[in-house]
């Protein structure tokens, strides 16, 4: 740890923040590390897994001592509590989803830019070397022209009493394949749907079309079959995984499994005006396997960089909160209207 390490704030000792105490102890971080949570019984069992833990009185005493805050509470209280750690000249990683609306995102990025203050936002797949990997491949044109890219972030797992799909798993995909693709979501048509009778959108089907003209498709849900036991919910089931085809290539990246398949090839034109595909046998493409504690070290890792340097991260308020939000937006009047809607400029 360098000695010179910024200390930090952790808001929210529930199920995610532990696994943000967990990264940071693994970054060598612990001494300078508070925590607050206003359940006791989180505090507690934060304590209990981490008894390096030191915690703060309230939320004003704990803002006094640190430099930079790691925001991990419930959605509904993102916006205002970001607005708070900004106000008090506090840096800030924020977790997904950053915002519940586009205008909440417009606010902080307002208020971060009168600050001065550095915001990443946690997007965990973009921090997975899998995903890191595949958007590598792209950028060097392994794929040639993208025409598709689809993602699944469904299972069988408790219904979130702060969110439904679209905040809590959508986000996800809506942030990673326009970050994949290179090119922003420029339509959306959504259909949504309250299976629990809650209130709540816990199914929700997503197409897209980016700006470079590539289709899309995001599958989001906790009432579905899932395939593999979840990483971060215990007992539950899921799939988190994303295809990708363009010209060039195809390649299916299932985060659960911790498999990439890669088929490198092309359609080219037969007799009868037939076109076949040529690919070769898919490789798998070598990209070392990530838990969550390792994602979310190496999502702190590069937030403290910024910190160091004064550096905007890659998944600032404007890609991280704003962007995903816009979509996120379009999908619900999208459903509600029943057409397909025009993603807001940025
Ligand atoms: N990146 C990922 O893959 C990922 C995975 C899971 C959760 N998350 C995100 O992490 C956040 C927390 O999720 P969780 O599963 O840990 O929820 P959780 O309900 O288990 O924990 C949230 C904690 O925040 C506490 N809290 C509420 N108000 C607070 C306040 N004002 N100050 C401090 N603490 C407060 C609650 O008491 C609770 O202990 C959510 O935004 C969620 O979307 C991200």
């Amino acid at each position: 740890m360098p000695a010179d390490a910024p200390r930090l704030l952790l808001l929210g000792c529930g199920a995610f923040g532990r696994v943000h105490l967990a990264a940071l102890a693994a970054l060598g971080l612990a001494p300078r590390v508070l925590g607050f949570d206003p359940d006791p019984a989180a505090a507690t069992a934060a304590r209990a897994a981490f008894p390096w833990l030191r915690l703060a009185a309230g939320l004003e005493a704990g803002l006094a001592a640190c430099d930079a805050v790691i925001l991990a509470t419930p959605v509904p209280t993102h916006a205002a509590l970001a607005a708070t750690v900004l106000r008090a000249g506090r840096d800030l990683f924020l977790e997904k989803p950053a915002v519940e609306r586009a205008e909440e995102a417009r606010a902080l990025l307002r208020l971060a830019a009168e600050r001065g203050r550095i915001v990443q936002v946690g997007l965990y797949f973009r921090s997975h070397p899998k995903a890191r990997a595949l958007r590598a491949l792209i950028a060097e044109g392994a794929f040639g022209r993208l025409h598709w890219l689809a993602g699944r972030f469904s299972g069988l797992k408790r219904a979130r009493g702060d969110s439904g799909a679209l905040l809590n798993d959508a986000v996800h995909f809506a942030d990673l394949l326009p970050w994949l693709a290179g090119a922003p979501v420029a339509r959306v048509f959504a259909q949504l749907a309250d299976p629990l009778g809650r209130g709540r959108e816990d199914l929700a089907v997503l197409q897209l079309r980016f700006a470079d003209g590539a289709l899309g498709l995001i599958e989001a849900g906790c009432v579905l079959p899932g395939r593999w036991p979840d990483a971060v919910v215990p007992g539950a089931e899921t799939r988190k995984e994303i295809a990708v085809a363009g010209s060039a290539a195809l390649a299916e990246v299932d985060f659960a499994a911790e498999t990439f398949r890669l088929r490198r090839g092309r359609h080219r034109p037969a007799a009868g005006g037939a076109f076949v595909p040529e690919h070769a046998p898919a490789e798998t493409v070598a990209a070392p396997a990530a838990g969550p504690v390792q994602v979310v070290a190496a999502e702190l890792a590069a937030f403290l960089d910024c910190l160091a340097a004064r550096r905007a991260p890659e998944a600032d308020l404007r890609a991280g909160a704003l962007l995903p939000a816009l979509v996120l937006d379009a999908a619900r009047r999208s459903a509600q209207e029943g057409r397909a809607v025009a993603v807001e400029e940025a």
